[in-house]
């Protein structure tokens, strides 16, 4: 991954940008592109107080740059909330390993966090890291959006990083995306990013046996028209109907492809970082920390509108 540094601190691939929105999106606020092959961040914008203009520049913005970076919030659970339903209705939170399902009175929030309090973790992850994957994809109707608010960093370490999905279908080998076109591929429900299995399933390490849910692997986007790779995790993924060797050997190369330096953006957290990205265009990863120091994330789901669809 490279690590190119952009004048706001963050890191972000040299080469493989696609051309994206530079200008002032809507009067007063700004927007500048990481000069990776995505991501954006918003400027000047408070989000407890935005109208309706302000907000149709940004949905714009983070459709155009599929993740949104806004630094120096000050948002409560309920102004996360409140901003986040401006996307649409929100999902409640995944049933975190631990069997607690969210922050105690706000069911859509999930608490991402490697804590233990009282002998009892608060969130989901822990500190090691959490592989490449699409938030909820294992679901007939997988989440739109994801926003992930920083409430305490470690100094280093915890860097979570975006692909392009988009830019992913657009540079797959001819070959590869003729072989994958019409094919539908099992995201698994057993486990989380962290590799832990998640509650209530009984864990199985055969992809055509465990729980989840089959998805094109080539997807158009609903808001933008664009074709994109939909890949979701690789752990216990299977391409439906085919020898497993053969769902094995294609998916290999599919995630070969997929985690391409130049298809990636890293960010860098900071106390009062908001991110928010469209959960159907992109896949993100999270860099392992020092267990000793202290994270805490809380992170909202945008529902879909359609189930992902060719
Ligand atoms: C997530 O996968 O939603 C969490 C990513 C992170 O901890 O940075």
């Amino acid at each position: 991954m490279s690590s190119l540094a952009s004048p706001h601190g963050t890191k972000g691939a040299a080469t493989g940008a696609v051309a994206r929105a530079a200008a002032i999106t809507a009067p007063g606020i700004g927007l500048r592109p990481t000069g990776g092959p995505l991501g954006a961040e918003i400027t000047d914008v408070d989000l407890r107080n935005i109208d309706d203009a302000t907000f149709d520049a940004i949905h714009q913005a983070w459709l155009d740059n599929l993740v949104l970076l806004v630094r120096g919030q000050h948002l409560s659970d309920e102004d996360l909330i409140a901003f986040s339903r401006r996307f649409g209705a929100l999902d409640h939170a995944p049933i975190q390993e631990n069997g607690r399902r969210f922050v105690d009175g706000y069911p859509e929030i999930y608490v991402v966090s490697n804590v233990i309090e009282n002998g009892v973790a608060i969130g989901s992850l822990g500190a090691g890291e959490a592989v490449w994957h699409t938030d909820m994809s294992y679901l007939p109707d997988p989440p739109k959006a994801s926003m992930l608010y920083a409430l305490e960093v470690p100094p280093t370490g915890g860097d979570t990083s975006f692909s392009n999905m988009y830019l992913a279908h657009d540079t797959l080998p001819a070959d590869l995306r003729a072989r994958v076109a019409g094919l539908m591929l099992k995201h698994d429900g057993t486990y989380n990013s962290g590799n832990f299995v998640r509650q209530g399933v009984t864990p199985t390490d055969d992809p055509r046996l465990s729980v989840g849910t089959p998805h094109p692997v080539i997807c158009t986007h609903p808001g933008t028209g664009r074709r994109m790779l939909y890949l979701g995790r690789r752990r216990n993924a299977y391409l439906m109907g085919l020898d497993l060797a053969e769902s094995e050997a294609l998916l290999d190369a599919l995630w070969e492809h997929a985690q391409r330096p130049e298809l990636v953006w890293t960010h860098r957290w900071r106390v009062g970082d908001l991110v928010l990205w469209d959960n159907r265009c992109t896949m993100h990863r999270r860099d392992p920390f020092d267990p000793a120091c202290r994270r805490v994330m809380h992170r909202t789901q945008i529902k879909g509108e359609a189930p992902p669809a060719i």
